[in-house]
């Protein structure tokens, strides 16, 4: 089982890999810093879709070890979105702090990235077994509703800056309706079998 999760964690480098050297090496790309800009941006999307797929495949497949691989894809999500965000910072603004202070008041496709961002760190911080004891599961599986919010936020982030092809955001955003419609209607289900129970 340890190694199928290795060769999971192997996988889930690649995009990093393939990004970096199709920007510098081999992809003879005119801007590699905006090609890493944009792989980043769009891995941590794809990682937190990931990790949001992964209880409805295990309740469909009743696989049981996939349960492991919900934490797993979310860090790759906040750890893509981090690059993401260092990249920004460092080689599009040149630690400009005053111009990105401006680029977030200013633009809402910004403002929104690092509402979103400030959510997946949140997230992150609070992944661990230890922050689950902490915060209670109750607690802990309220707070972690917010990967919802989270993944609105990016594909709105992802819509609103793309000026001519559309098709891409508008995919992750079927995906993510069709995932949120079914967590809505398992959570509905669950409170029914509920009331049941108690009546
Ligand atoms: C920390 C706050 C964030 C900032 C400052 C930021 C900034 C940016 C910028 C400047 C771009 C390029 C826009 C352009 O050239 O017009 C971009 C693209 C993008 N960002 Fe963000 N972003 C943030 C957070 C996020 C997060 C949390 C996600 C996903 C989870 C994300 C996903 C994307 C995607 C998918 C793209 C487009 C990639 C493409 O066109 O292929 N961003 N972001």
């Amino acid at each position: 089982m340890f190694s199928l999760k290795l060769i999971v964690f192997i996988a889930a480098c690649i995009p990093l890999i393939w990004t970096v050297s199709l920007g510098f090496f081999f992809g003879h790309c005119p801007n590699p810093i905006q090609k890493c800009l944009y792989g980043s941006g769009e891995w941590a999307l794809v990682f937190l879709l990931f990790s949001l797929a992964v209880t409805p495949i295990r309740k469909f497949t009743q696989l049981e070890l996939l349960r492991q691989y919900r934490r797993l894809f979310g860090l790759f999500s906040f750890f893509y979105a981090s690059l993401h965000l260092i990249i920004y910072i460092s080689f599009e603004q040149f630690f400009d702090w005053q111009l990105i202070y401006e680029d977030i008041v200013q633009h809402r496709r910004i403002m929104i990235g690092v509402i979103s961002y400030l959510i997946i760190l949140l997230l992150a911080l609070t992944s661990s077994p230890s922050a689950i004891r902490w915060l209670g599961t109750k607690r802990w599986r309220i707070l972690h509703r917010l990967v919802y919010p989270a993944a609105i936020g990016a594909v709105l982030h992802y819509l609103w800056l793309v000026k001519l092809d559309t098709s891409k955001p508008k995919l992750y955003g079927i995906i993510l309706f069709i995932l949120l419609s079914w967590r809505i209607i398992s959570l509905a289900r669950q409170k029914i079998a509920i009331n049941r129970s108690i009546r």
